[in-house]
């Protein structure tokens, strides 16, 4: 959720921002902008748009420097137009401040900079911060100490944004250039994350690792609270209410085909396609066949900690929180703990009584989500244990947790989430399997659930052969307005994904429901021009489904249905079929999250959307 790059090196500034912002586009795409330093003045370009419409500005007016930051915006506070875009100007072109979060407190604060004088030109949270750290800087600037700015030319910027950031209430990741202070960007980070490039003479910054394949191996990732005076031949990490603080180099963990397209038309496309390797990667070397269970390198709590647990509590967003679904009924079948599933946003301001044996796992792609963050901070202060499921190393969470799982997904760039679904169903699977295998599940069991789990890297490839089919389907009904998504036990939780998926991505309204659960309301829905669309492999609820396609089609409901190869009774209620093939129960959703992410993709593209940027959207929510 908007993007931050900056640099500071010998080369021309504006190469690796506009390069790195194309990368960070899919945080955000509602307007953008970069700010240089050259012979002594800010020039700032930003417009609203895509970084297209940037680099075209700045093909027109170019910003020379070897010094300067971008921004790519998904807009809180103000509507995506020229002005609202980053970066904001502070003072009289003093500095130029890019931000990332919500301040909460701005209304306040503009109130009392408006009463000392300043003047705004935007309706943004940001330009309070820009104007804020302009006053603080002349502020620090007269009670300067002459010596100390001999020792430490940077001194009073810190000591003016230590005064500033402890003003803010909110969230933010952002970075500062100073007219006067040619040499050096400050970065900040409250809640919205940023990561250091190390080069040869040369930093970078970034919201995250993807700009910086190819230009940088090490990083450092800045943690809450912190702040950073970097140039060209350092960096320096400070606390925002302290003073210096250690900073660890870690490795950069991505690579470059990871972010490239590689020659698919969308990264959604390409990451549906990497999900036979993804789901392999979710459970390498994570079976024992010895044991018939899963081990996890992370989990940083003891099996007899992990025995007594006697409730678990899932907490997520949207996909994740429906990868969270999944993870209930595949950790109760298995394990017979009783378990919950929260929306994080839901979560963090209620007060659930928790039993003190109760473990509390946060899933989330990004590790960012800011709800997700602070549903599991509330349950962590209460003094419960916090694992996560996570898919970015190094991001909040997953550090901030007290151990946990990767899925070791690879970036997902593709604002809709597909392979981290089926990567977190998975580590589901190993987790109940874990846990089933702590207490009630035999030996045998605990064997062919290794088995089924084996085999799903080659069934997730075959279930990518329905593509074809699927495109035409998709085809059939891509002018349609309303569509329903059905399934039962485990197929419900992937009905809810199917119906986010399409609906995210191809604008069409979409309600995904408990099949049987239809007739107490959704039904209403159904006429000619609303497709139902059943996930119905053959399993425990399978006759039970058919019965509920069949009350659709007395109603005049086309139906497309989602049935195991070979299936020839549902094929004969249902108007148009898509073979995946048969598994057990529990991998069910792995297996039918595929067609119905490519039904939802063809759609979307046969309607001419921006499948990896779609509307409104940004990937990695950071505000509330
Ligand atoms: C939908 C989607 C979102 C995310 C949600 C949580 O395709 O991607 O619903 O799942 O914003 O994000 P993470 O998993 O990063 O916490």
């Amino acid at each position: 959720m908007c993007g931050i790059v900056g640099y500071v090196g010998p080369d021309e500034a504006t190469d690796f921002l506009l390069e790195g912002l194309r990368r960070l586009e899919y945080r955000g795409y509602d307007s953008s902008g970069v700010a240089t330093l050259h012979n002594g003045d800010l020039a700032v370009t930003k417009t609203a748009g895509r970084i297209d419409q940037l680099a075209s500005a700045l093909k027109q007016h170019p910003a020379p420097g070897h010094i300067g930051l971008g921004h790519t915006r998904w807009a809180t506070h103000g509507p995506a137009n020229d002005e609202n875009a980053h970066p904001h100007i502070g003072g009289q072109r003093v500095l130029a401040l890019v931000h990332n979060g919500v301040i909460e407190n701005f209304r306040v604060l503009k109130q009392k900079l408006t009463e000392k004088g300043y003047t705004f030109g935007t309706s943004t949270d940001t330009e309070v911060i820009a104007q804020l750290l302009d006053y603080e800087l002349h502020r620090c600037q007269e009670v300067e100490d002459d010596e100390l700015r001999v020792t430490d030319p940077y001194h009073v910027l810190v000591q003016a944004m230590q005064a500033t950031l402890s003003q803010l209430r909110g969230t933010y990741g952002l970075a500062v250039v100073f007219r006067d202070w040619p040499n050096v960007i400050l970065a900040a980070r409250l809640g919205s994350p940023l990561v250091i490039g190390i080069g040869d003479g040369e930093h970078f910054i970034a919201s995250d690792q993807s700009p910086l394949v190819g230009r940088a191996d090490k990083i450092v990732f800045l943690a809450d609270h912190e702040l950073a005076v970097v140039t060209a031949e350092s960096i320096r990490v400070v606390n925002r209410d302290a003073g210096d603080v250690p900073h660890d180099v870690k490795l950069l963990e991505v690579d470059e085909a990871q972010v490239e397209l590689d020659g698919y038309p969308h990264f959604m496309l390409k990451e549906i396609f990497e999900q036979p390797e993804t789901v392999r990667n979710a459970m390498r070397g994570r079976l024992d066949h010895d044991q018939a269970t899963a081990v996890f390198g992370g989990l940083n709590l003891n099996a007899q900690q992990l025995r007594a647990v006697d409730r678990m509590v899932l907490t997520a967003c949207g996909t994740s929180w429906h990868a969270g679904l999944v993870g209930e009924y595949m950790l109760e079948a298995f394990a017979r703990v009783p378990v919950e599933v929260e929306y994080a946003s839901e979560l963090r301001y209620r007060n659930p009584p928790l039993s003190s044996n109760t473990l509390l796992f946060a899933i989330t792609q990004s590790g960012e989500t800011i709800d997700t963050l602070a549903a599991m901070r509330e349950v962590k202060r209460k003094g419960h244990p916090v694992l996560s499921i996570c898919n970015v190393v190094g991001s909040t969470i997953a550090r901030e947790s007290d151990g946990g799982i990767y899925l070791h997904a690879g970036p997902e760039i593709g604002v809709a989430s597909t392979k981290a679904f089926t990567s977190q169903c998975v580590v589901f699977a190993l987790l109940a399997l874990y846990f089933g295998r702590l207490r009630h599940l035999s030996y045998e069991a605990g064997l062919r659930v290794i088995d089924e789990l084996q085999a799903l890297p080659e069934l997730v490839e075959e279930a990518l052969t329905t593509n074809g089919q699927v495109r035409k389907i998709a085809a059939k009904y891509s002018g349609c307005d309303n569509f329903l998504y059905l399934g039962r036990q485990y197929n419900f939780p992937a009905a809810l994904e199917g119906a986010l998926k399409l609906k995210e991505i191809s604008y069409i309204h979409a309600e995904g429901y408990p099949a049987a659960e239809m007739k107490h309301g959704p039904i209403a829905l159904v006429d000619e021009n609303t497709p139902s669309v059943f996930i119905v492999p053959r399993g425990g609820v399978y006759e039970k489904v058919l019965a509920n396609m069949e009350e659709i089609k007395a109603r005049g409901g086309p139906v497309i249905a989602i049935v195991n190869s070979g299936d020839n009774e549902a094929a004969e209620i249902a108007d148009d079929v898509i073979h995946v093939p048969a598994v057990a129960d529990f991998a069910q959703p792995i297996i039918t999250a595929v067609p119905l992410q490519l039904l939802a993709y063809h759609i979307a593209v046969l309607r001419g959307c921006d499948v990896d940027k779609p509307r409104n959207l940004a990937k990695s929510v950071t505000v509330e």
